[in-house]
């Protein structure tokens, strides 16, 4: 049987230090697990458009089409701030998640004990936390028509249109729907059906697909600024939420705070399947480039790790084999093994990326 293969896109900024250790993980379940894949690397974002004049190549755009799992690092900078919006770093990450088709981001918020007290949010709040954001990932406000700045009489006008249509809701909340059946079997879904008509339309087609064939979840319904509200409160009371693209997109930062830091949370963004039963896909950390602490080896690789995790789990069957990584991931916290962004005390001393990656390589050894 031929290997499955992967894209990596390391990207921008922290993107390729994050990537640099995600790649000896993926060797080191090649060596010791035999899970061997066949890796293509390429330039996605400001990278790109150093080399090529684009942030994404036609090439590889259609590499990512035919691969079974694309891995992106982090788009964007400083240094592309005042590119045209279409050369900017993010449209290329756009233009990945809009043609392949990602629909759902997959955007877990899990809070690792070891990490219960250095959440800025008490601890009884966040221990045991364990939530799952499902945001609408290639619609919306991020992509309706019409949308551009114009001129209009002796001003200029922005624009950008919030637009959903009801497969698109419908597509989505079958995702939240399906999550929810394996986990805890509830689903809350969040738009502003008090001011939008398009939230409207959200609550009615959720509310329909659930009833029609989900009836066994339990489903509630929250404007989005109650729930972040209730995402700080009481982040417990949720367990699976769907939300829209640009919802999703606040709130899944928020949710970073609940886990610890920004450097922990993984994403999926996953397509209908395939003809082999299995989703397009990308996995990608949810923070971003960090143009702060870029070149200095202080960024903290778990996310973009724990993101490898989820292509294990999602587009490649080993359930176990990712387990296996975020339990390493998890003991290598508990051992107080610490970056930067995870250490609140003045004069306590942070690894690096790499070290954090050689605790984690150390995990999995001690895993066999
Ligand atoms: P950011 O996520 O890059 O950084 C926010 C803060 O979190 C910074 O202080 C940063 O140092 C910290 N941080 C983020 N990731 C970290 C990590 N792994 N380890 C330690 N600290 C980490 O967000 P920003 O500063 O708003 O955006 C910077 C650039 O990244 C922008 O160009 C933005 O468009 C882009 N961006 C890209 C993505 C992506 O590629 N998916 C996501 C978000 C932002
Ligand atoms: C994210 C980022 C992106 C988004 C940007 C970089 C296009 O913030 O993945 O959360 O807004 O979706
Ligand atoms: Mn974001």
């Amino acid at each position: 049987m031929s290997k499955p293969s992967l894209l990596i896109l390391p990207g921008d900024g922290i993107g390729p230090e994050v990537m640099a250790e995600v790649e000896r993980i993926i060797d080191w379940f090649g060596e010791k697990r035999g899970l061997e894949f066949d890796v293509t690397r390429d330039l996605v974002g400001g990278a790109a458009y150093d080399v090529h004049g684009t942030p994404l190549t036609d090439e590889t755009m259609a590499r990512a089409q035919e691969v079974d799992a694309v891995l992106l690092g982090a788009v964007g900078g400083p240094k592309y701030d005042s590119l045209p919006f279409e050369l900017k770093p993010e449209r290329g990450l756009l233009r990945l998640r809009k043609e392949m088709d990602l629909y759902a981001n997959l955007r877990p918020a899990q809070c690792f004990d070891a990490l219960a007290d250095f959440s800025s949010l008490k601890r009884e709040v966040v221990a045991g936390l364990d939530i799952m954001i499902v945001r609408e990932l290639t619609s919306g406000i991020y992509f309706g028509e019409p949308r551009g700045i114009f001129r209009e009489g002796n001003e200029r006008v922005g624009i950008n249109t919030q637009r959903y249509t009801e497969s698109e809701i419908a597509r989505v909340a079958r995702s939240a729907f399906e999550l929810a059946r394996r986990r805890s079997g509830k689903v809350c879904s969040m738009e502003k059906a008090n001011v939008m008509e398009s939230g409207v339309l959200w609550r009615e087609v959720v509310q329909e697909v659930h009833d029609a064939e989900y009836p066994d979840v339990e489903l509630s319904h929250m404007y989005a600024d109650a729930g972040a509200m209730q995402l700080v409160r009481w982040p417990k009371q949720f367990d699976v939420i769907v939300t829209d693209n640009l919802f999703g997109d606040l709130l899944s930062d928020a949710a970073a705070m609940l886990t610890g830091s920004l450097g922990m949370l993984p994403s999926a963004s996953l397509g209908a399947p395939m003809e082999n039963g299995r989703p397009k896909a990308l996995y990608e950390p949810v923070h971003g480039s960090a143009p702060d602490i870029a070149g200095q080896g202080k960024a903290n690789p778990c996310a973009c790790i724990l993101s490898f995790a989820m292509a294990l789990r999602y587009s490649f069957d080993q359930g176990a084999e990712a387990d296996r990584l975020e339990r390493a991931v998890e003991k290598v916290l508990a051992d107080g093994v610490r970056t930067a962004d995870l250490i609140q005390a003045e004069g306590a001393s942070p690894v690096s990326t790499s070290q954090m990656g050689d605790a984690i390589l150390a995990a999995l050894d001690a895993s066999l």
